[in-house]
């Protein structure tokens, strides 16, 4: 039989994968202990790129789900209960560091795993290792207060983890969002259990193994891979948790929502939005440009706070349109590992979940410009043009619904009170851009604006850590990231003395 005259792409994916992990993602992470699921089961690997599979993770079920939350519950009651504050913060700070030495191969990992181009999975690595510090310098700075109340009374609060906190996590930017809760999480105390998306689980397996080797006790940190409606809602049913938090998509939010309901225990959800950019005639138009488009194309536009429809008053109307077409005919998608303006989507389901709606657009719509892809991307990669719709009614589906895709719709208006109808017109609502240099323009829209963050001539602040960040309607509620998050993973007990 004759040679193979060169490596199969499939191999050299594997390849790829495997050289840059230093743990096996086939096992999950209980107690401290690396272990294959109980059922044996597991789920390939897939790199969006090429579709090709690199490898498999875990499938896990409620019996591992079960053995978790023990797991997580032992070391509430046991080591991690007891582990001062500032101590909790010094092993977040390890871990941090660690982060941050191996932030290359975590980018990797994400390149191959998720379709991230590298200089955005780099992006989140780093933006995890920030999520670490931040949260390592908080841990001890959690307090309570002193109330005065009637003669003879002293009256205090005590600000105590809630225990096990359940942390189901979307695809889209798994370290980002494993940072966010998880650190948060336990730099209040808590331990988790945590549920990765089944088609992003390499790099919180990554993390896991960080955890471990910065000192975080057994049972602190457990990761359990599976399905969504296997693994996820075996967690959110359990009813040994004490807190749950999940991003993703409203479905799935307001199915998680009913089980934390039956259980009545806190949760926060995370569920996306149809978030606008306010552009008004007297802004600084050069200034907008490239982030009226970036703040929509990073990450091929499957960001929960994607800036995926544009509001632009009608003096501007036209220019912003063409200046915006001219950039998206120059939007390249191609293999994550090489760093183009787009990768991938996550999944085939997901090209497809977007491919309907540019369908429905180029029916019903003006296209006003498209990108391309890299000719020699392979035809099995998840690939999706950027693709920009103009003179877009507000009430059509495009306008409405959260695509999750490299999409974008431009929305002309007349003045302030149409902006914000428009702006405030959809079931979302968790973050908006408004782009002017009238003061009390900016102020009266931050006020009237229904969402979880406003910026003023920028729009997403690079991730910002220290800003606490939710959404209001189907976008969710409760609040990640600053110290907010830290409010939201702790509860508050009311001491009150009698002494006379
Ligand atoms: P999804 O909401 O179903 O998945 C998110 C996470 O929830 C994953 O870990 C998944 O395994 C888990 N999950 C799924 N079903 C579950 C269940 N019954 N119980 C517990 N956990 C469960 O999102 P999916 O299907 O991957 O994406 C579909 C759409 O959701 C996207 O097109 C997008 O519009 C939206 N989405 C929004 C995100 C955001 O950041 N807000 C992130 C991911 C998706
Ligand atoms: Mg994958």
């Amino acid at each position: 039989m004759a040679s193979a005259p060169h490596t199969p792409a499939s191999a050299r994916t594997s390849t790829e994968l495997q050289s840059v992990l230093w743990f096996d993602p086939a096992k999950i992470l209980i107690d401290g202990q690396w272990r294959p699921c109980a059922s044996g089961h597991v789920l390939p690997v897939e790199n969006p790129s090429t579709g090709q599979v690199m490898g498999q993770i875990a499938r896990g079920d409620a019996a591992d789900i079960d053995a978790a939350i023990d797991a997580a519950r032992h070391a509430f009651e046991g080591p991690w209960g007891r582990t001062p504050a500032a101590e909790r913060g010094r092993i977040l700070m390890e871990m941090s560091k660690l982060v941050q030495q191996r932030a290359e191969a975590l980018a990797m990992i994400e390149a191959l795993d998720v379709g991230k181009p590298l200089h955005q999975s780099l992006n989140d690595a780093r933006a995890l290792a920030r999520y670490l510090e931040f949260y390592a310098g908080a841990a001890d700075k959690l307090m309570g207060t002193t109330i005065p109340y009637q003669h003879g009374f002293t009256v205090y609060t005590l600000r105590e983890p809630h225990g096990v906190a359940g942390i189901i996590i979307p695809w889209n930017y798994p370290m980002q969002i494993l940072g966010r809760g998880v650190a948060a999480a336990l730099a209040a105390g808590n331990t988790c259990v945590v549920k990765p998306a089944e088609d992003a689980s390499v790099s919180t397996l990554a993390v896991a193994a960080i955890a471990q080797e910065a000192g975080l006790p057994a049972g602190v940190l457990n990761v359990v891979t599976g399905l969504g409606a296997e693994a996820g809602a075996a967690l959110s049913e359990h009813p040994g948790l004490d807190h749950l938090s999940f991003t993703g998509s409203v479905a799935t939010g307001q199915r998680i929502q009913a089980a934390a309901g039956r259980n009545v225990v806190p949760v926060t959800l995370e569920l996306g939005g149809k978030s606008p950019h306010i552009v008004f005639d007297d802004c600084d138009l050069d200034d907008a440009m490239p982030t009226l488009v970036g703040a929509c194309m990073q990450n091929a536009g499957q960001t929960c706070s994607a800036a995926s429809r544009v509001l632009v008053q009608r003096g501007l109307y036209d220019e912003v349109k063409h200046r915006m077409a001219d950039m998206y005919r120059g939007l390249v998608a191609g293999p994550a590992i090489d760093g183009h303006d787009l990768g991938p989507l996550i999944s085939a389901r997901q090209k497809a979940l977007v491919g309907r709606y540019i369908e429905w657009g180029k029916a019903e719509l003006n296209l006003a410009a498209e990108g391309s892809i890299r000719p020699d991307a392979s035809p099995d990669g998840h690939f999706v043009r950027a693709t920009l719709f103009s003179e877009v009614p507000p009430d059509h589906r495009l306008a409405q619904e959260e695509i999750f895709g490299p999409v974008q719709v431009l929305i002309p208006f007349e003045d302030e009170a149409d902006a914000l109808r428009i702006a405030n017109g959809t079931v979302y609502g968790l973050i908006a851009g408004v782009w002017t240099r009238d003061g009390g323009r900016q102020m009266r829209m931050a006020r009237q604006l229904n969402v979880g963050q406003v910026y003023l001539n920028n729009y997403g602040a690079g991730g910002g850590v220290e800003l606490p960040f939710g959404g209001v309607g189907q976008s969710g509620h409760g609040r990640e990231k600053g110290f907010e998050a830290l409010y939201g993973f702790t509860r508050i007990k009311t001491v009150t003395a009698r002494h006379g």
